[in-house]
């Protein structure tokens, strides 16, 4: 049979292709609800801290206050980077992209703990080190870009205290550290999007962690995925006032151009993370006097959903957070990648429990019966 005449369909994009079976995250894209172990997001941004909701996606449980502090103090004691990786990040070029950085400082912690990535249950060792090194990976980087000495360790923060502090070299004020620690809570995990599902492939040949993790990296690294919230930034700064958003907003989809932090493959409606991310733009916005961006996302959430029917993702919403944070613009996607680790880890985890190689099929549309020629006769 000619392969070309196969009944095959191919899902572009993997679209509603259900490829694997998992209690860690539900997403119902008609209701806007989206839960970690069966727990809603929305109670989990309100109650819960980033440390607790890596147990629960570890663990697939709450832990009790015990089992809590002990995580805590884990990752305080998993914080610092091994020298060889500390010097390795000071030799890279001081204008890397910081997703290479990261990717690269992942791999090479890989090389440098041998013990921690071996495939199975004990990669929650793993997953441990990467949650509690990636800021350390991002702080240290970005200090020396700067041409700042790197910070001392502060035990006495958590981790989304000490991301903060690690990247601008200051303690966040109450509202500040409570809302990165609300962004990485809502980014910790969601479902089979497309960076988990590449550490899904990765772990499904029986490779190790830190090997899906960076492939991982990679993958969240594209616009379409985790760098859409820089974009979206990129976008506010374009239009500059609130009375520029219909003009340029209604031009660029007048030139089919896409509006960075719109459209979502799942959800049909608002983005659960962006109604709660806009919330708490609104407060850090108005604690430091600065409602500027809100303002301006406001009467594009309009204009867009007018024009296109769309709703907000949270890429809408977590640029603008973090740039009144005060966080440069390129480590947007690194800080999502210091919160998707632990859902990285715990799908991780799942595929080593029942795992089956994932290895779809390609429908075959080229030509089948080319004559080889040599390549002495094929001309110049
Ligand atoms: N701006 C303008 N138009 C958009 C759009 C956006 N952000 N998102 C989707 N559309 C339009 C497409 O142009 C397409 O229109 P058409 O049918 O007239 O060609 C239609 O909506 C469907 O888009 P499609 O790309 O098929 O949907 P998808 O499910 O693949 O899209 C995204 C999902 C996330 C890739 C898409 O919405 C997007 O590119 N958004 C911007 C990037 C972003 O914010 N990513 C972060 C996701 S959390």
């Amino acid at each position: 049979m000619s392969p070309t005449a196969s009944t095959q369909v191919v899902e572009r994009g993997l679209q509603d292709i259900v490829a694997v079976e998992s209690h860690i995250t539900f997403i119902d894209g008609q209701g806007g609800r989206l839960l970690y172990e069966g727990y809603d997001i929305r109670d989990l941004a309100e109650q819960s801290t980033f440390e607790e909701v890596a147990y629960l996606l570890w663990y697939g449980r709450l832990p009790t206050a015990t089992q809590l502090d002990d995580l805590r103090q884990r990752l305080v004691g998993l914080r610092p980077l091994p020298e060889p990786l500390a010097r390795l990040i000071d030799s890279l070029p001081t204008d890397s992209n910081p997703m290479d950085v990261l990717r690269t400082a992942v791999s090479a912690l890989a090389m440098l703990e041998r013990a921690e990535t071996q495939p199975g249950p004990s990669s929650i060792g793993g997953a441990l080190r990467l949650t509690a090194a990636l800021p350390s990976m991002i702080g240290r980087f970005q200090r020396r870009r700067v041409g700042l000495a790197p910070l001392k360790e502060r035990p006495d923060l958590n981790n989304a205290e000490n991301l903060l502090y690690q990247i601008t070299g200051r303690e966040g004020s109450e509202a500040e550290n409570r809302a990165l620690d609300v962004a990485l809570i809502l980014h910790a995990d969601h479902e089979l999007n497309a960076s988990t599902f590449a550490a899904r492939v990765t772990a499904s040949t029986l490779s190790d962690l830190y090997s899906a993790v960076t492939s991982a990296i990679g993958t969240l690294k594209g616009p379409l995925h985790g760098g859409a919230n820089e974009r979206a930034v990129e976008l506010l700064a374009e239009i500059g006032e609130v009375s520029r958003v219909e003009e340029v907003v209604t031009a660029k989809l007048a030139r089919h151009e896409r509006v960075m932090g719109f459209g979502h493959r799942v959800y049909k409606v608002e983005d659960p993370r962006a109604t709660i991310l806009r919330a708490w733009l609104h407060r850090v916005g108005e604690s430091a006097g600065n409602l500027h961006s809100y303002e301006l996302l406001e009467r594009m959430k309009e204009v867009v959903h007018r024009e296109k029917g769309l709703y907000p993702n949270v890429d809408l919403y977590s640029g603008s957070v973090y740039a009144l944070l005060g966080v440069p613009k390129d480590l947007f996607t690194p800080i999502f990648a210091a919160s998707r680790v632990a859902g990285w880890a715990a799908h991780v985890l799942e595929e080593y429990q029942d795992l089956r190689l994932i290895r779809p099929s390609a429908l075959y549309v080229g030509p089948t019966d080319l004559r080889y020629v040599p390549i002495a006769e094929r001309g110049s």
